[in-house]
């Protein structure tokens, strides 16, 4: 009897000192102690050889050995798989870095960027204005009240039911903003994005870019617009670039024009980018109504200026000779790619 008590304690000790360090002795130890011929199940049919009273007591020493046993593998296991781990993924410093992809500037961005350079030169500074716009700013110091004809010149996406709040239509809203704000003279353009509510297709976008610019000081007038225009058009697309106003109507600006400047692809011969005109438009432009100027607090007897608005997707377009308006929302790096240092 105490043979077999002893045989059982001696498994025990065994199990306790066992030590198995690696995969291969792991796998020893399992199958000797926990697999399906385990030497615990012949310490258990030994069970049958004692006495009723002291069963009890050797089925306590089983489980004991058993709990040893499986406790033993798990821990050993456990430091077997973090050992393999961290031999793997601790990173080995000295190797040479991955290659990090990188990305490059959307095309909107380069002629957002170019554009602002090419004013900057001439002192125009750059300001921003808020994309959620009221009623005042984006309309009616404009010169377009709730009841006017042009509020249907552009679809809106109204956030309130009352209209006072939406997305604003153009960036001229952001004029508005640095005429009350700021004393004359004022020399900036303001990029940013507007909305409108409109079907998407190659040549019109939900959303899309605008850079805004104002000139207010005394005695500017229609002259310094063109001799500004006329620069623009020359850094941008081109010292042989000639420009033309066509008159227009915007309801802030009187007179109001729009700009073409000459075809850069046929020199004015006529192609399919101009449609054979000669001529391709790349903007709107005026001489601020004074009413605008009163609006916003401006004495427009002392001070007069002009004011232009451009697509920057339809600068971008001409000059990269981009065909769909959607590429430039699509973000598809092969699209991207292609704009690689330029500029
Ligand atoms: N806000 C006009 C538009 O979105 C563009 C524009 C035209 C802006 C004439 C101006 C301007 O500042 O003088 O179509």
């Amino acid at each position: 009897m105490q043979e077999i008590f002893d045989k059982a304690n001696a498994v025990l000790a065994a199990i306790n000192d066992a030590k198995p360090s690696n995969a291969e002795e792991l796998e020893q130890f399992r199958i000797q102690y926990l697999g399906s011929k385990n030497v615990l199940k012949d310490l258990f049919s030994a069970m049958a050889q004692l006495p009723g009273e002291r069963k009890k007591e050797y089925g306590q020493l089983m489980n004991t050995l058993k709990a040893a046993a499986e406790a033993k593998y798990e821990e050993q296991k456990a430091a077997a798989d973090t050992g393999a781990k961290s031999s793997t993924e601790i990173p080995d410093l000295t190797a040479p870095g991955y290659p990090v992809a990188m990305g490059t500037r959307h095309p909107i961005s380069i002629v957002k960027n170019k554009m602002i350079e090419i004013f900057s030169r001439i002192g125009f500074t750059v300001a921003e204005g808020p994309e959620v716009e009221d009623d005042w700013h984006n309309f009616t110091a404009l010169g377009t009240p709730k009841d006017h004809p042009a509020r249907d010149m552009q679809d809106t996406f109204y956030l309130s039911e009352d209209k006072e709040w939406m997305l604003r239509t153009h960036t001229s809203s952001v004029q508005v903003r640095m005429m009350e704000n700021q004393k004359p003279p004022l020399r900036m353009i303001m990029p940013g994005r507007v909305y409108r509510n409109e079907t998407i297709s190659a040549r019109a976008h939900c959303t899309f870019h605008q850079v805004e610019g104002l000139y207010i000081d005394e005695n500017v007038s229609f002259a310094d617009l063109k001799q500004t225009m006329f620069y623009f058009a020359q850094e941008m697309f081109g010292r042989d670039t000639q420009i033309r106003f066509r008159p227009s109507f915007f309801p802030f600006t009187e007179p109001s024009a729009e700009i073409d400047i000459s075809c850069f692809i046929c020199g004015g011969s006529g192609c399919p980018v101009c449609k054979q005109s000669g001529w391709v438009e790349i903007g709107g432009c005026g001489m601020v109504d004074p009413v605008v100027l009163e609006n916003c607090k401006i004495d427009a007897v002392r001070y007069s200026g002009f004011a232009f608005g451009m697509g920057i997707e339809r600068i971008t377009m001409l000059k990269y000779q981009i065909n769909d308006l959607r590429l430039f929302f699509e973000n598809d790096v092969r699209l991207l790619k292609q704009f690689e240092g330029a500029l």
